[in-house]
């Protein structure tokens, strides 16, 4: 079988981690990404390398519509704890992040430096910044917690390089990065981080599940890459059956949905910085939401 692949793909192949060991032909026609990926699965011989997540090349494909939103039940207030703001599901952008700022909802008020919102691209006021994609994490940690901006430690310079390698780049402020868009937004399922970086309570989760619900309302994405077990299980709690039983591993590998917008599960950064051996599965990951939700990337 031949396997015929172009200069853009064998950049990307190199870049899922993919060693290709047949003879590289030069090809006239450009494949879209869904090819090379399903040159893949056809199982051509190759051969999964170390994946790397020091992008060259981000990959180039064009732009989608987004996906019309679907009503998911309102969130429930947690009994024995104080109330969230009101009309959390009505508010704009600006408001909403009055209301994380300010929120009393449940015990970690007390303990917070700062509410951790979420990074994206600069937004007019009152509305919500432009982007594709959502990358949702966990709960901030005590350097998010003092910046007050999510994925500011050693997970989120990984997951700054894994987004960079599929052509996205976080914020407004760092030097814009050859080709990169700043089409992403990336937040948590808490806003406020948990004491000594313990695990998120199901009760906090439920407090902040409405600021992340319109969040998704106002971004609308056209793809939400849920980064470990918390936010998986967030985003799918109605639309899997029992998901809290589910391992991660098993969440993965197909495109679920969260208000109609395309959710793939992955591994958390934090996870992959001590399990290496499953970066080139997280590779997988962000090349089937890519599939779904191409990048598009600028050209100089
Ligand atoms: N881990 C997360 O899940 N989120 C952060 O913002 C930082 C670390």
């Amino acid at each position: 079988m031949s396997l015929d692949l172009d200069k853009r793909q064998r950049a990307m192949l190199r870049e899922m981690g993919v060693r290709v060991w047949q003879p590289m032909p030069v090809v006239a026609e450009v494949q879209p990404v869904e090819a090379a990926i399903n040159t893949i699965a056809t199982g051509a011989r190759i051969e999964r390398a170390q994946p790397r997540f020091d992008a060259e090349k981000p990959v180039v494909a064009p732009a989608r519509t987004a996906p019309a939103p679907v009503a998911a039940p309102a969130p429930r207030q947690v009994p024995g704890l104080p109330p969230r703001p009101a009309g959390i599901d009505r508010m704009d952008w600006s408001a909403l992040q009055a209301a994380v700022s300010g929120c009393r909802a449940c015990a970690l008020c007390e303990s917070r430096k700062n509410t951790v919102f979420g990074v994206g691209p600069a937004a007019a006021d009152g509305v919500a910044p432009q982007v594709d994609w959502l990358i949702v994490g966990e709960a901030p940690g005590e350097n998010e917690d003092l910046a007050g901006e999510p994925f500011v430690g050693q997970a989120g310079k990984l997951l700054d390089n894994m987004l960079l390698a599929i052509g996205l780049q976080r914020g407004d402020d760092a030097p814009a990065r050859t080709g990169a868009s700043r089409s992403v937004f990336i937040t948590n399922v808490l806003k406020c981080r948990p004491p000594a970086n313990r695990n998120p309570e199901p009760a906090e989760v439920a407090q902040c599940e409405p600021y992340l619900k319109r969040q998704v309302e106002l971004l609308r994405p056209k793809m939400i890459l849920a980064l470990g077990k918390f936010a998986a299980q967030s985003l799918l709690q109605d639309s899997v059956p029992e998901v809290q039983k589910i391992p991660l591993g098993k969440l993965r590998g197909q495109v679920h949905h969260y208000l109609g917008v395309p959710v793939v599960v992955s591994y958390h950064p934090a996870y992959l910085l001590r399990s290496l051996g499953d970066k080139a599965k997280a590779w997988d990951d962000l090349c089937l939401a890519l599939s779904v939700a191409p990048t598009v990337v600028r050209s100089a």
